[in-house]
């Protein structure tokens, strides 16, 4: 039989914290050397991005593959989300699918527990930090939720170029987050903060890197293909560089790849992988005044884990309709 977990169920059994939880000990798996992560496959129909991403975490018992699909013109076109997926889960001692379940909102949290996870390691310390959100959509609700998670936030920022979307997000993320939550004016409202996220469907620059104060650390994690960027290269430059994977940033991040093809840096800026900072193999931030970024890809380890998870909940609470496939 197998389990299947429609999208409502996946909504009440995963929590932010026991999503970062997972996904700080898949990085961790990554970087021991415990975890298969082939890079993951991808299709361009005419309208979207089609990737199909699957991977093994040895310790944690997590064998999947999810199938998530990028259309950034369904919200306005469709009334349907841009990030859609279907996840698989399989016993990893018999192969068997054990379970196939929704994957758009985890998507959008184990996304959001990434940078998370790399917000606890790499901003500076304080319990009065500020944050700063470039997009209201989807993704952008999460990475608020995670970084509160992380860090004390008492206000953040947000911006985006739909109005729509940024009156959403602030009804939906105010009655979930004590912070206080305002809609940015400018550009320069978002880069005046301590922890800023990029979580757009942008395909160009969102803005001037020299502009960023020092002691900032930025999750970089709305374009994952090699000729995008919500990133310029003036804060590539300027920063500490951690990607989710050393792999996965020179092949499909346009941030650090468009920069390395102008030659204004090379691949040694690529400072360390999210892992290697949570086994302590590297150092990661070393004052107050380094800013820190965090570059966000998406990998089929942080599904697993997170679908493992939520598997497990499920059994154990009843959650789920068995079907024989
Ligand atoms: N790194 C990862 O693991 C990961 C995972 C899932 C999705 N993503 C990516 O995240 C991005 C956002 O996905 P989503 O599901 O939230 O989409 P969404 O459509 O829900 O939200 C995107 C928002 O970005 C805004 N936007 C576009 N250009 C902008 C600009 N120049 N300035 C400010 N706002 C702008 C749009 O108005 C929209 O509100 C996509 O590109 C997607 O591929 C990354």
């Amino acid at each position: 039989m197998t389990l299947l977990l429609n999208r409502n169920d996946v909504v009440s059994l995963l929590e932010m914290q026991a999503c970062m939880n997972v996904v700080e000990k898949a990085f961790a798996e990554l970087s021991n050397g415990t975890a298969v992560l082939p890079l993951r496959n991808s299709i361009l129909p005419p309208e979207g991005l089609a990737l199909y991403m699957p991977a093994y975490l040895k310790e944690m018992k997590a064998l999947a593959c999810k199938v998530v699909t990028v259309y950034k013109n369904n919200p306005a076109k469709y009334n349907i989300p841009t990030t859609i997926g279907k996840l698989l889960l399989q016993n990893p001692e018999t192969g068997e699918v054990i379970c196939i379940m929704d994957a758009g909102y985890l998507t959008a949290v184990r996304t959001g527990a990434a940078s998370g996870v790399a917000t606890k390691y790499l901003a500076k310390k304080g319990d009065n930090l500020t944050a700063g959100i470039f997009g209201a959509g989807v993704q952008a609700k999460m990475q608020l939720w995670a970084i509160a998670h992380a860090r004390k936030i008492t206000k953040a920022y947000i911006y985006d170029l739909n109005f729509a979307a940024l009156d959403k997000f602030v009804n939906e993320m105010s009655t979930k987050l004590d912070m206080e939550m305002i809609i940015a004016s400018s550009v320069d409202d978002v880069l005046n903060t301590d922890i800023i996220c990029t979580a757009t469907s942008s395909s160009v620059p969102l803005f001037d890197g020299n502009k960023v104060k020092p002691g900032t650390h930025i999750n970089g994690i709305g374009s994952h293909t090699p000729n995008a960027r919500e990133l310029d290269e003036a804060i590539i430059k300027r920063s500490k560089f951690i990607g989710d994977s050393k792999t996965a940033c020179l092949s499909e991040a346009g941030d650090i790849m468009i920069p390395i093809k102008d030659g204004v840096i090379n691949e040694s800026h690529f400072y360390a992988e999210l892992g290697e900072i949570i086994t302590c193999k590297k150092p990661g931030r070393v004052n107050d005044e380094e800013i820190t970024l965090f570059k966000s890809n998406g990998l089929a380890i942080q599904d697993a884990a997170a679908a493992k998870l939520v598997y497990d909940m499920a059994i154990e609470k009843g959650i789920g309709c068995e079907v024989e496939v």
